[in-house]
């Protein structure tokens, strides 16, 4: 996730300690999207500016980043009744458009209580009163997460692992979160802009099987082609 306000790019942030993380995927250096108190602004921001103009705000890397995972959950035949929670879910755009494809069993949480206002008031101009919106840290959900068939992260994994107190900790508690929720044989749809595929194969090994990569908009630099954002479907196995 870039911190566009201050040009920052994470990437070059990325810094080594194995003694304490046996994962390739290491630190980040620590910036504001990872907490909660810029998400509260921005969310109060874009709650206003709704409010005013009816502008939903900030889509996190684009709707092709939705219509992907909205077209593999078609082609693995996901059933609309299917449990689904999305963590982390911002102004909630997600979640209608999950709705509006027909899935009826539809969960978000966020812990920016502007964020779960800014949603709730979307869906509800939507016409969509049967989506549920939570107020709840995910790495301190007390195990009230349980029995999803799809996780979706959007842009969370990335703003959890640039908290600046202890976003090692969090990284690993997200891991053990995602696990609990999770049915087994569930499905994780996770969208980065800050970790390589290699780094969340790494990452998502243990009690996960990686499904498939969702195909995203790929550059070249250098002779070398890469991707700006990674899209990848796991698997719950125990
Ligand atoms: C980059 S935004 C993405 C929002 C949304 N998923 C989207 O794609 O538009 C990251 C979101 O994660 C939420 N978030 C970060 N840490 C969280 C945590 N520990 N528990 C719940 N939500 C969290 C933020 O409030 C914010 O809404």
């Amino acid at each position: 996730m870039e911190d566009t306000t201050e040009n920052v790019d994470v990437e070059s942030g990325n810094t080594s300690d194995p003694e304490e993380d046996n994962c390739s995927d290491n630190d980040f250096e620590p910036s504001k999207l990872g907490t909660k108190e810029y998400w509260e602004d921005a969310y109060q921001k874009e709650l206003e500016t709704f409010t005013d103009i009816g502008d939903v705000g900030e889509i996190w890397f684009g709707e092709g980043s939705m219509s992907r995972v909205l077209r593999w959950m078609d082609k693995a035949n996901i059933p609309e009744n299917a449990a689904i929670l999305d963590i982390g879910t911002g102004n909630g755009a997600f979640l209608v458009e999950l709705a509006k494809h027909g899935y009826r069993n539809l969960t978000g949480i966020d812990y920016s209580s502007a964020s779960v206002e800014l949603a709730r008031t979307i869906l509800h101009t939507e016409g969509l009163t049967d989506v549920t919106v939570k107020e709840m840290d995910f790495l301190n959900c007390h195990g009230d997460l349980k029995g999803f068939d799809v996780c979706i992260d959007k842009g969370t994994f990335d703003a959890i692992s640039l908290n600046p107190d202890n976003s090692k900790e969090g990284k690993k508690m997200y891991l053990k979160v995602l696990k609990d929720a999770l049915k087994d044989k569930g499905f994780f749809a996770v969208t980065s802009c800050n970790w390589t595929k290699e780094q969340l194969l790494d990452r998502f090994s243990e009690g996960f099987d990686f499904v498939q990569e969702l195909p995203t908009t790929s550059f070249q630099f250098g002779g070398k082609t890469g991707n700006s954002v990674t899209a990848l479907i796991f698997k719950r196995v125990h």
